[in-house]
């Protein structure tokens, strides 16, 4: 008997979920790659290369520049900051001259600025670009996380098998789980087995992941986030359900304020990824970036849609000719009246704002009491609107208007 009780123990201590208690609210912070990719040159630049000194660099601009007031609060590593083999004792080893100090020294001082530290690892046997995977030292590698007091672990999935992933991703959720340091757990499960033609089985993924890529990467261009938009509203009814607090769609970084987004394009990733619930995950130089893109990141009231505590994601609730409603109910709710954010995108591209005219109750915002409606970036207030109200909206050509209306109670309450 005391057998099957040690049994049953056992398969319940193995079959735990990641349940370590993080992100309730999508992550937010600055990641290297799509902006630094795998620039190791640091003889011939110095200030852009992968390295101790970017990363160091990006923690000051955070904190000085009012990003981590607004909550952003994990500096990651990507891809391409390891040596290409381990030590003789099979440990991960940072590059030697790029990271002179090591990984322990540079997660000292992104917590010393009251930053949290996220590095890059890959399932497989190489990481995309090629340096060590984890498959075969898991064990040893989650230890090592939580001796560098790693904060937040983005595994990859190249040069792995597709299949394997279910088991793999899981095994190592629990053992970064079971080091007893919490680790946000950032997957690429779901994205390789969907191009290998396998469904993911999103309950297991939401299970074991924090956050998990379901797509493409994304690319510093407007086609580029249409694509993921595209992506996110077409297979919605299979995503979105799997959000909520401690588990997100993942649609990649942010590319404001880098090269191919224009100051519309800029403001209407910012909308759509947090009608998406998001990670809110900056690739900027955060040096030069200019004061308007600075301005759309630290939106506070877009933030707070993004950040909400009931987790919802949105969903796109209309498409037509080029113009697009998305939706998300957020707080506060009255009865099971919710509130909504929601945003009016223009994908036409026939160069003149185009006027959208719609009701309240067209928007499911169906509450008799009405809901206190505001502009989310132009900060005005249309003041109580009933079902019945209609509202016209000029959304500019690859631009966004975005709208936040709050349930009212009724006044004799
Ligand atoms: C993959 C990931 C990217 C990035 C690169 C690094 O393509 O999807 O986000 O991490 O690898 O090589």
């Amino acid at each position: 008997m005391l057998a099957t009780l040690w049994i049953i123990l056992l398969s319940s201590t193995f079959g735990k979920c990641l349940d370590n208690g993080l992100a309730k609210t999508p992550p937010m912070g600055w990641l290297s790659w799509e902006r630094f990719r795998c620039n190791t040159d640091c003889v011939n630049d110095p200030d852009n290369c992968i390295s101790e000194q970017l990363f160091q660099t990006m923690t000051d601009i955070v904190v000085a520049d009012g990003y981590a007031s607004v909550g952003y609060e994990y500096i990651n590593i990507d891809d391409c900051w390891l040596e290409k083999h381990r030590s003789h004792d099979g440990k991960l080893v940072a590059d030697r001259k790029r990271f002179p100090n090591g990984i322990k020294a540079l997660s000292d001082y992104i917590h010393s600025r009251g930053l949290k530290f996220g590095i890059y690892e890959d399932y497989g046997n190489y990481t995309c670009a090629g340096y060590p995977g984890i498959i075969g030292y898991e064990e040893k590698d989650a230890l090592q996380f939580a001796d560098w007091n790693v904060d937040y672990v983005k595994l990859d999935g190249c040069y792995a098998l597709p299949y394997d992933m279910d088991h793999g991703y899981s095994t190592f959720g629990r053992l970064l789980n079971s080091t007893g340091k919490s680790m946000v757990y950032s997957c690429s499960w779901p994205v390789y087995q969907i191009y290998a033609g396998i469904q993911p089985n999103y309950s297991a993924i939401q299970t074991h992941c924090n956050l998990w890529r379901n797509y493409d990467d994304i690319q510093d261009s407007w086609a580029s986030v249409e694509n993921i938009i595209d992506y996110y509203g077409n297979n919605q009814d299979v995503i979105a359900p799997n959000a909520g607090p401690g588990h997100w769609n993942d649609p990649d970084m942010l590319i404001i304020g880098n090269f191919g987004l224009s100051y519309e394009q800029a403001k209407t990733q910012f909308a759509i990824w947090s009608i998406l619930a998001a990670p809110l995950l900056m690739s900027v130089d955060l040096r030069t970036i200019r004061p308007q893109f600075k301005h759309i990141l630290q939106n506070r009231k877009i933030i707070a849609v993004d950040q909400d505590p009931l987790g919802i994601q949105g969903r796109r609730i209309y498409k037509h000719k080029g113009i697009e409603i998305w939706s998300r109910p957020i707080g506060p709710l009255y009865q099971n009246f919710y509130s909504y954010a929601i945003a009016f995108v223009n994908r036409r591209t026939d160069g003149t704002p185009s006027d959208i005219s719609v009701t309240l109750k067209e928007l499911g915002l169906i509450n008799f009491s009405g809901y206190r409606v505001e502009d989310l970036y132009e900060n005005v207030d249309y003041g109580v609107l009933y079902p019945n109200t209609k509202i016209k909206v000029k959304v500019n050509p690859s631009g966004v208007v975005m709208l936040k209306g709050e349930v009212q109670y009724p006044v004799d309450l």
